[in-house]
C-alpha cells in the first residue's frame, strides 16, 4: 500500500538512512548520548522503503525494532555511525543524515570504571571533535546528481534567529537540503508529532505544519524525488 504519491516513485532508487543518536564511552558503563529516539529517522527510512527505494537504515542506539525490507546497520558511536554511513553511501542517490551524533568524545575511555576520589574532587573529562558526518558526505559525492539532507534542531540565540542559524548551516554543511526543527523547549524528543522547515541550498523554502513525523517524511522525499528527476531530465 503506498500512502503517497500512489506510486513507487523511488524504485530504482538506493538511499541511506540514518537514525539515533550516538554516545560516546567515557568508562565501561557511562556514556554521553543525547536525546535522539530515531523516530523521525524511522519514519524517513520506512516511507521510502513504501515508495520503492532500497533502503540503507543505519541506526545508532535505538529501541526500535528493525522495520521491514530494509537493510539495517546498528552503530553505537559517532566514529562508527560515519564508518557505516561512508560505506553505505558509496553509489547512493540519496542520505539523509536525521542522526543526532555526539559532536564531541572523551580523547580517551577508561578501561576501569572511573571511582569517586575520598576527598570529594571530581573528574575533568577531555574531550575532542568528532568527524562531520553530514559535511564529509555532502563534499564527496560518489555518484553524480547524489542528493544530500541534513536536519538541524536548533533554538535561536543572541546571534541569530531559528532560520538564520539554520542557512548558515546548510551552507557550512553543503547538502542539497536541511530539514530544521525549532526545539525551543525540548518539544520533539521521543513526540510522534514534528513541525519543520526545509530549506534547499537553492533556496527553496517548504514549511511543513505540525503533523506525524511520518508525514513529514512523504514531505522530505517528495524534495528529494524533485531533484532526482531534474538531475536525470
Ligand atoms: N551531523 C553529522 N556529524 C556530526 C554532527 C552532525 O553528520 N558530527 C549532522 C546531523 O546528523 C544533522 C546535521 O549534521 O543532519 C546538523 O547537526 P547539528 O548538530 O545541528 O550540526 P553541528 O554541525 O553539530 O552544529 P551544532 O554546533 O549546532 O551542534
Ligand atoms: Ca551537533
Amino acid at each position: 500500500v503506498l500512502a503517497h504519491g500512489a506510486d513507487a516513485d523511488l524504485a530504482g532508487r538506493h538511499v541511506v538512512v540514518s537514525a539515533g543518536g550516538t554516545r560516546e564511552y567515557l568508562d565501561p558503563v557511562r556514556y554521553l548520548g543525547n536525546r535522539s529516539s530515531g523516530l523521525q529517522g524511522y519514519a524517513i527510512a520506512r516511507a521510502a522503503a513504501a515508495r520503492g527505494a532500497e533502503v540503507t537504515l543505519v541506526a545508532a542506539n535505538v529501541t526500535l525494532p528493525d522495520p521491514a525490507g530494509m537493510k539495517v546497520v546498528r552503530v553505537g558511536s559517532t566514529s562508527e555511525l560515519r564508518d557505516a554511513v561512508v560505506s553505505a553511501a558509496a553509489g547512493a542517490d540519496a542520505v539523509v543524515m536525521a542522526a543526532a551524533p555526539a559532536d564531541f568524545r572523551p580523547t580517551g575511555v577508561s578501561e576501569a570504571k572511573i571511582k569517586k576520589a575520598a576527598d570529594g574532587s571530581a573528574p575533568t573529562i577531555e574531550l575532542m571533535q568528532n568527524p562531520d558526518i553530514l559535511a564529509e558526505i555532502s563534499h564527496n559525492r560518489t555518484k553524480p546528481g547524489q542528493v544530500v539532507v541534513g536536519f538541524a534542531a536548533e533554538t535561536g540565540d543572541e546571534t541569530g534567529s531559528v532560520l538564520d542559524l539554520a542557512a548558515a548551516k546548510l551552507k557550512r554543511k553543503g547538502c542539497d537540503l536541511l530539514v530544521v526543527n525549532d526545539v525551543s523547549g525540548g518539544a520533539v524528543f521521543g513526540s510522534e508529532v514534528n513541525k519543520a522547515v526545509i530549506l534547499g541550498a537553492d533556496g527553496g523554502h517548504v514549511d511543513v505544519q505540525e503533523g506525524a513525523k511520518s508525514a513529514l517524511a512523504e514531505v522530505i522525499w517528495d524534495q528529494i524525488a524533485l531533484r532526482l528527476d531534474e538531475h536525470r531530465a
